[in-house]
């Protein structure tokens, strides 16, 4: 038995001078010392030996296995120290190498020219208001005094889900949904999107809008007048001048589509304002009373007025984009310049 150790720590010693990584060495633990191991079989044989015998065994046994197992113990540190350096070698990073330029954002002009035109309402007191826009028939049309048979439903080329639902063709729906919920004074502008069956160098089917809603006791069409000269300065610059003509919303009495000189020649004549020195950005009114049935608001008491612009189209002023459908080609050269 005791050459039968011997015999197996010499050939578990020699075995370990080939092992190369750690998984052999545990293979290697594993057929000496695990439960089938040739050394946990000897341990077995014992149990047969004779009285004198076993001591001078069992001390020779644990010996062997003391200086076995510091063996295995030994190599296993250094194997798992070069396995340590292999992957730090493999894992070097080259600090000489160039780093990669970290690519910064910018705005989209439409975003640029909505967070302006925020800035420019609430400094003057108005909040800001949303609505969905997947609208009801009845929102986008009916109360804003706008009835099935109304020549104006088909100016609007209205893109519809079900026969009652349909992307709003404006933000206007937006004022009825406040109104419902709000009693006056209501002084609110609404961002957001609008669709329309469109599409040219100047129409895109979907757009952006600021709606404008004011609603108090004695508002009068001079206020409206004076906000909008305002807004115009403070967006396209001090010089700007506005003018009103008469036009026709259902929702609005009286009505005028609002203009501003023009921001490329200011006012002279050019191709971007078609020679006429003037720019049309948006449409507004006196609240026509019919609305205010709509909402429960006494037509007799309150009065107030609305507007609506096109931001795409301010956008295109602002920065001088000669083709709407530009803007949501989402192409990086031309969003770049912003
Ligand atoms: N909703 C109108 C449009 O989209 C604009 C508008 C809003 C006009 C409010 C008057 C008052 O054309």
């Amino acid at each position: 038995m005791q050459e039968q150790l011997n015999q197996i720590e010499a050939d578990a010693l020699a075995s370990l001078k080939n092992v190369e990584n750690l998984a052999d060495l545990e293979s290697l633990r594993i057929k000496y010392f695990g439960r089938k191991g040739a050394f946990t079989a000897l341990m077995k044989g014992m149990g047969a030996l004779s009285q004198e015998e076993r001591p001078i065994v069992g001390k020779h046994a644990n010996t062997v296995r003391t200086r076995l197992t510091d063996a295995f113990d030994r190599l296993a540190e250094t194997l798992a120290r070069q396995e340590r350096q292999q992957k730090l070698a493999l894992e070097k990073i080259d600090i000489t190498l160039p780093g990669r330029r970290p690519t910064i954002g910018k705005k989209h002009p439409v975003t640029q020219s909505l967070e302006r035109i925020q800035v420019i309402f609430r400094g003057m007191g108005f909040q800001v208001a949303e609505g969905p826009e997947i609208e009801h028939e009845y929102y986008n049309f009916d109360a804003l005094n706008t009835p099935q048979d109304h020549p104006a439903r088909d100016l609007h080329d209205t893109l519809y889900i079900t026969d009652s639902q349909l992307l709003r063709t404006h933000t206007s729906p937006v004022q009825v949904r406040v109104m419902e919920k709000q009693q006056p004074p209501v002084r609110i502008i609404v961002p957001g999107k609008a669709y329309r069956r469109d599409y040219d160098i100047s129409h895109t089917p979907m757009f952006h809008q600021v709606e404008g809603l004011l609603v108090d006791y004695r508002v009068t069409f001079s206020e409206l007048k004076g906000v909008l000269h305002s807004f115009a300065r403070q967006m396209f610059g001090e010089g700007t001048r506005v003018r009103f003509r008469p036009h026709f919303f259902p929702f609005t009495e009286p009505s005028a589509e609002v203009d501003i000189s023009c921001t490329v020649c200011g006012g002279k004549g050019c191709r971007t304002c078609s020679w006429t020195g003037w720019l049309e950005i948006l449409g507004a009114g006196s609240v026509d009373p019919n609305v205010f049935s709509y909402v429960n608001y006494d037509p007799n008491q309150v009065t107030g007025f609305a507007f609506g612009m096109g931001v795409d189209r301010i956008a295109m002023l602002r920065f001088g984009i000669p083709d709407l459908r530009l803007l949501f080609e989402n192409d990086m050269r031309f969003l770049r310049q912003f």
